[in-house]
């Protein structure tokens, strides 16, 4: 049992990647960089949701596109377990324009552009924590279950 324990990410592989095939290897990079995967789902986000995961952005140029492509074809969102989990998705996940993503991240080998970039990972414990929850309302209640196992 090698399962690791620690704190939580959420992270989505966004539709360019989910059309490209690369969901297999981008879950393998993940898995070799020593996250566990604790929820993972397939699933396409409607307009209204995606308006409101990229709420943050509202008052930016690019914000109506960046909802009309998360929304565009299925993602596979997930809750990835790791010590320094958000930090070391980032890291692995590389800069949010693969032009200057570092080499060996997951946006400088599967992004297309800024737009197009592959990955999502959560930028807070506190976003991992709404983000996960909005995707996976059960687990908390599962995660209670299981820890008396
Ligand atoms: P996410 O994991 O998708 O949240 O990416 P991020 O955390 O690396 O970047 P951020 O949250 O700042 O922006 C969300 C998304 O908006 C990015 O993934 C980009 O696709 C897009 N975006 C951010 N900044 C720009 C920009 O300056 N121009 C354009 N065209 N898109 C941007
Ligand atoms: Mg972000």
């Amino acid at each position: 049992m090698n399962r690791i324990q620690g704190k939580y990410t959420f992270s989505m592989i966004k539709p360019d990647a989910v059309q490209a095939n690369y969901i297999g290897a981008i879950l393998s990079m993940i898995e070799k960089a020593g996250f566990s995967i604790d929820a993972i789902t397939m699933l396409q986000l409607t307009p209204i949701v995606a308006e409101h995961f990229y709420a943050v952005h509202s008052d930016r140029p690019f914000y109506k596109a960046l909802c009309a492509f998360i929304a565009s074809a299925p993602v596979v969102a997930m809750v990835l377990q790791k010590k320094n989990a958000v930090a070391d998705l980032r890291r692995l996940m590389g800069a949010t324009n693969p032009t200057e993503a570092a080499d060996g991240t997951i946006r400088k080998i599967f992004a297309t552009s800024i737009d197009y970039n592959a990955i999502h990972g959560s930028d807070s414990d506190e976003a991992a924590a709404l983000e996960s929850s909005f995707f996976f309302p059960g687990r908390d209640l599962l995660l209670k279950k299981t820890s008396t196992i």
